[in-house]
């Protein structure tokens, strides 16, 4: 097995410094199998490496920030030269400019935008614009999309909501992806008070409503999923048209991977606001609210209705972002970003899949979610997610040298990574089947499994914490 020794000294003594040991929780140790890499030194296109000196294919490509992969070119190169003209002025840049002139002639969604460095400075600009614009309190989140800002509102209705006070809470309900009527219910239980609707437009499901309308079923199984025809999307848009509240699509994820117009866009339902961050600017910092002019302008100082503080940041007009982000874009056009990825995502599908058949492992595990952005799902036969076997497999997948806790495929990806990564994808599915067969599963891999995030104590291993609450499985860790 790989050898992780300089890594977890520095790890060990990083959880002195840093509570969590990391700057992410998703990159956290309670995330990974502990034989993983713990520190990363650098990384180039496809590929990265660790202190110990390991060398991974990186699928992950941190938090899904990279759309043309490691360190490229196009886009350093442009982050040079602008940060030769130094990186803040005194009143706006003509960057600033030129990006909000590029935005709006390339976003169909955007009349106007508005820039931050984070994903969560825009989704929670977003929410407050939704509700200053309506004069309403009520969010509604879509509980199957797991997170969508750092900010109270959101992590309020999360397990892990210590420190943010009930009055917060109680005005963030949510809905689910699919279900048209119980979004008609949430609109009648909270008549006249919904502010918005936050949503990705799409994550692993096609936004069908597979009960109502079967030729959206037969047209989405063929993977031309519903364009201009009613589907769960052109049904949320219109309940929020005809109640006055505001559509969000969250475009952090599926942003430019699905389309790089917006996942929105491929489907042709188009959003009150969108925002977008993570991919966009190609590992830099950068994020955008795009949208109608009459919410966005709230945030301006030429209109007579109350001033709305909209994202005044130090940072917000630093060029590194500004450029990385013009740059991306661009080159993401150029090279036809999207086709790359759908086909290469395409050929994983399939080559894992006939592993999955051959390795005869498909009760314990499966490829989710469009090709463009498929996610590696390992269950119990019940369908419901083993975290143990997800340990187990991600041990001997990190050991054969790939890093594919999630998969955010890149330009920088080809078939060569590809081929490897099945290679090695297949030895991960032999130790499960292996250790499915013989029931060892919890004594397959070294240390403890992974955790949720979202969990109100360490050392809960479910979200819902069975100390917290009555009507939770109790596992040893409720004790
Ligand atoms: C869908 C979605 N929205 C918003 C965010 C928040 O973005 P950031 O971490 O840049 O604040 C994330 C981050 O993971 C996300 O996945």
């Amino acid at each position: 097995m790989r050898k992780y020794t300089k890594g977890m000294q520095i790890s060990k003594h990083f959880h002195e410094l840093v509570p969590g040991g990391s700057h992410t929780y998703s990159k956290g140790n309670d995330q990974f199998p502990q034989m993983s890499p713990q520190i990363i030194t650098h990384a180039d296109g496809a590929y990265c490496w660790d202190v110990d000196g390991n060398q991974y294919i990186d699928w992950a490509m941190g938090n899904r920030v990279f759309i043309l992969g490691h360190n490229n070119k196009v886009v350093n190169d442009a982050v040079k030269k602008a940060i030769d003209n130094s990186t803040n002025y005194t009143r706006p840049g003509i960057l600033e400019y030129e990006v909000a002139q590029f935005a709006v002639d390339f976003f169909p969604v955007a009349e106007m935008v508005k820039f931050g460095k984070n994903g969560s400075d825009v989704t929670t600009a977003a929410v407050k614009l939704s509700r200053a614009y309506t004069n309403r309190t009520h969010v509604a989140v879509c509980k199957q999309h797991p997170f969508f800002s750092i900010h109270d509102w959101f992590i309020g209705s999360t397990n892990m909501n210590a420190g943010v006070i009930e009055s917060e809470r109680q005005y963030t309900i949510g809905f689910d992806y699919n279900d048209i009527e119980g979004v008609k219910k949430m609109f009648d239980q909270y008549h006249n008070k919904i502010a918005c609707l936050i949503l990705e437009p799409v994550k692993n499901d096609h936004p069908c409503n597979y009960d109502k309308d079967e030729t959206c079923k037969e047209q989405c199984e063929k993977g031309i999923c519903a364009k201009g025809k009613k589907n769960f999307l052109t049904e949320l848009r219109d309940i929020c048209t005809k109640n006055g509240t505001i559509l969000i699509f969250d475009e952090m994820i599926s942003g430019i991977r699905f389309d790089i117009r917006g996942a929105h866009h491929l489907w042709g339902v188009y959003p009150d606001l969108a925002t977008y961050g993570k991919c966009i600017s190609n590992g830099f910092s950068f994020s955008m609210l795009a949208g109608k002019r009459d919410i966005l302008n709230l945030g301006g100082i030429m209109h007579d209705r109350e001033r709305v503080f909209l994202l005044s940041q130090t940072h917000g007009s630093e060029t590194v972002g500004l450029a990385a982000a013009l740059a991306t874009l661009k080159e993401c056009e150029r090279v036809n970003v999207n086709e790359h990825i759908w086909n290469l995502g395409g050929q994983l599908r399939k080559g894992f899949e006939q592993l999955i058949k051959e390795e005869g492992v498909g009760k314990y595990i499966k490829l989710i979610g469009f090709d463009c952005n498929p996610h590696i799902l390992c269950t119990k036969e019940n369908g419901t997610y083993w975290p143990e076997l997800h340990t187990s497999f991600h041990e001997e997948v990190i050991d054969q040298g790939i890093l594919i806790p999630w998969i955010s495929i890149t330009y920088a990806h080809t078939n060569l990574e590809l081929d490897i990564t099945l290679q090695a994808l297949r030895e991960g599915l032999r130790k499960i089947k292996k250790s499915v067969e013989m029931e060892n599963i919890e004594d397959s891999f070294v240390g403890e499994a992974v955790k949720p995030v979202f969990r109100p104590f360490n050392k809960c291993k479910q979200g819902r914490c069975g100390r917290i609450y009555t009507d939770v499985e109790k596992l040893s860790c409720c004790k």
